[in-house]
């Protein structure tokens, strides 16, 4: 069985390189997907209270009988918990629908700077780390703008900046930023998310023939040889699996360099000084 690398982050905790992204299963769905997963070697698990489904991640989690010491779990808070100390009342939700007594990660799910309030949430997050119902606190969506303004006003440096991240939407300057500042970039919808077109790069079947790869694993691969946390996400007991066995092999640097042909340069992908919740 696979097992995906660890990394350190910043705090000393370490997180599994590769996790499975749970957006949209509902509670059923999630629930089964998260028991083939653990089955099949995953140990990080990435869901949030805006994807409704932290009570199947939970039950799934308990039917794979797994330890909870083995296993990764990350959450996140939307918007309706930022301000004051509204985070705490978050994360109690969170590991009630979820049966745990912690989270491995807890991140603030956008910045949603109109707002004006990730300060002070953070450091409701600060709290909740030293109370121990959090191991590690990060962030989700933030630009370099958010990130400075949250490292000027506050104490903990966040270990994780989660943000939409693949071949197509690559945000350098924000990746450079966080890694200046000792932050793990994750990568949500590494594949391009759901109904891309990103996999079917004629490039990546090209560039997976020569190293008996899919097109998902020749993406996966990209993220994993820049030391970006990846969340994949997929139903699908194959898939999933598909997903997993990628530290077998490695790209060549010159085919490496062939991702950039599929770059959609610096005005690809959300943007959170607009969207979020
Ligand atoms: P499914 O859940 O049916 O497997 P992202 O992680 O970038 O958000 O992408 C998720 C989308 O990619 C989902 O639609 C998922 O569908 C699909 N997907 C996940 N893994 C693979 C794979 N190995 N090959 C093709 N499609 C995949």
């Amino acid at each position: 069985m696979t097992l995906s690398p660890l990394i350190t982050l910043n705090d000393g905790h370490t997180i599994p390189q590769l996790g499975l992204g749970t957006w949209p299963l509902d509670d059923d769905q999630v629930a089964t997907a998260v028991v083939h997963a653990l089955e099949t070697g995953y140990r990080h698990i990435d869901t949030a209270v805006k994807y409704g489904n932290e009570e199947g991640v939970g039950n799934g989690i308990r039917a794979s009988g797994m330890d909870r010491g083995e296993l990764f779990v990350t959450t996140k808070l939307d918007g309706q918990f930022q301000g004051g100390d509204r985070a705490a009342a978050g994360l109690e939700g969170s590991l009630t629908r979820m049966g745990l007594d912690y989270v491995d990660l807890l991140l603030i799910h956008w910045p949603l700077p109109a707002r004006d309030e990730f300060v002070s949430t953070w450091k409701t997050f600060e709290r909740l780390q030293a109370e121990g119902k959090v191991r590690s606190i990060g962030v989700s969506n933030f630009k370099p703008a958010h990130l400075e303004r949250l490292l000027a006003g506050t104490d903990v440096v966040p270990a994780v900046n989660q943000i939409q991240l693949s071949p197509a939407i690559t945000r350098a300057a924000d990746r450079e930023f966080n890694a200046k500042h000792g932050i793990v970039t994750e990568s949500y919808s590494p594949l391009g998310g759901s109904g891309a077109s990103l996999l079917r790069a004629p490039i990546l079947a090209q560039l997976g023939e020569k190293y008996g790869k899919t097109p998902a694993q020749m993406v996966l691969r990209w993220h994993i040889e820049q030391g970006l946390v990846v969340i994949p996400k997929s139903g699908n007991p194959e898939r999933m699996k598909e997903n997993l066995e990628i530290f077998d092999f490695a790209l060549e640097p010159q085919d490496l360099a062939e991702f950039a042909a599929l770059d959609e340069g610096p005005g690809a992908g959300n943007d959170s000084d607009t969207t979020g919740h």
